[in-house]
């Protein structure tokens, strides 16, 4: 059974990809995260904390358990923050790329790089994976050159690219749209969503999946993996009101440009996932099957909250 050792374990994509090899022990795990483990289980797999900025510390975790593949979610992911600490993402989105690839290549581990629709400007989404990035903010440029560094490894590599993920975790650092929307208007507040922009939004378990397949595939080169219906921010938010019945006159539509956001966004992305489900055999879940799935999470996380107090 290959070992796959996941940075970043405690973020959205991280959490899933425990889930996913749990439930379906095709792989050994090492997960790994900065701080302590925040999934809900502490069994049949290894917790080692580990800061992907610290080269010793990654280096030191790797040679202790020699894993076939490394899943690198672990990033600056909140495109703002990036722009406002330019060194700081830097550090994380590139820096630690760097590392990882240096001892993937000294170890011929597969390194599979998780990167994201905001290398493109959004002015002919949907994108394949020949197109030309063209980042508008410094998160996709960070991204950018992370794939550079990537795409010339001499290691066995992936590039997994995604668009606005969503799912929900007992333990999260950090909402996504979804949750969100539903929250905000469920407390009955007004909220400003963007008419102009367009996404395919992924469920995050598919994500799990697309990373999972690249590996137990061997998979080499670049994969486009997200959900397979396109549309624009407020018709989701729409959605989401529409399926939890909540008030959609809450919802005031607003261009891009009114919100005054430190990074620019893309106007239209969508990626053409032909690739990645002909080769790696990958099934996006439609937007309605995610959000299904997501009411019986959030069930499944209330009954273990009320268990536990
Ligand atoms: N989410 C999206 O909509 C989206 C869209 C396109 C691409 N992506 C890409 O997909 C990947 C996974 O995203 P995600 O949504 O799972 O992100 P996430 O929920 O923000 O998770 C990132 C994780 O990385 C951890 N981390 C940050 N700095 C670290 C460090 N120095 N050492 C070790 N771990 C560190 C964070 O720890 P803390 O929890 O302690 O902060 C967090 O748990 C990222 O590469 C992202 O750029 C995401």
């Amino acid at each position: 059974m290959k070992t796959i050792l996941v940075t970043g374990s405690n973020g959205l994509l991280g959490q899933k990809i425990t889930e996913r090899i749990l439930s379906n022990n095709l792989f050994h795990l090492v997960a790994t995260s900065r701080g302590a483990n925040r999934f809900l289980s502490q069994q049949g797999y290894i917790y080692e904390s580990m800061d992907i900025l610290d080269p010793l510390n990654v280096q030191a975790v790797v040679e202790k358990y020699k894993p076939d593949a490394i899943i690198h979610t672990a990033a600056m992911t909140n495109v703002d923050t990036c722009e406002d600490n330019k060194e700081m993402a830097y550090a994380l989105n590139v820096g630690a790329v760097k590392t990882l690839l240096s001892i993937c290549e000294a170890q011929q581990i597969q390194f599979i790089h998780l990167s994201t629709d905001f290398i493109f400007d959004g002015a002919a989404g949907p994108y394949d994976e020949l197109a030309n990035p063209n980042p508008l903010s410094y998160y996709g440029e960070t991204k950018v050159e992370a794939e550079e560094l990537v795409k010339k490894a001499l290691c066995p590599w992936v590039i997994i690219r995604t668009i606005l993920v969503y799912g929900v975790l007992a333990d999260m650092s950090r909402s996504n749209i979804v949750l969100w929307a539903k929250a905000a208007l469920e407390k009955g507040e007004a909220i400003n969503v963007v008419n102009d922009q367009w996404r395919m939004p992924t469920l995050a378990e598919d994500l799990a999946t697309g990373c999972l397949l690249a590996v137990e595939k061997g998979a080499q080169g670049i994969y486009n993996v997200c959900g397979k219906d396109m549309m624009s921010i407020v018709e989701l938010v729409k959605r989401v009101a529409a399926y939890w019945s909540l008030d959609t006159s809450l919802i005031r539509e607003v261009n891009g440009d009114s919100l005054n956001q430190n990074a620019r966004r893309p106007a239209k992305t969508g990626f053409i996932l032909d690739k990645a489900i002909n080769e790696l055999g990958y099934e996006p879940h439609s937007f309605e099957e995610g959000i299904n799935l997501l009411v019986q999470q959030i069930n499944n996380i209330q009954k273990h909250k009320m268990r536990v107090s």
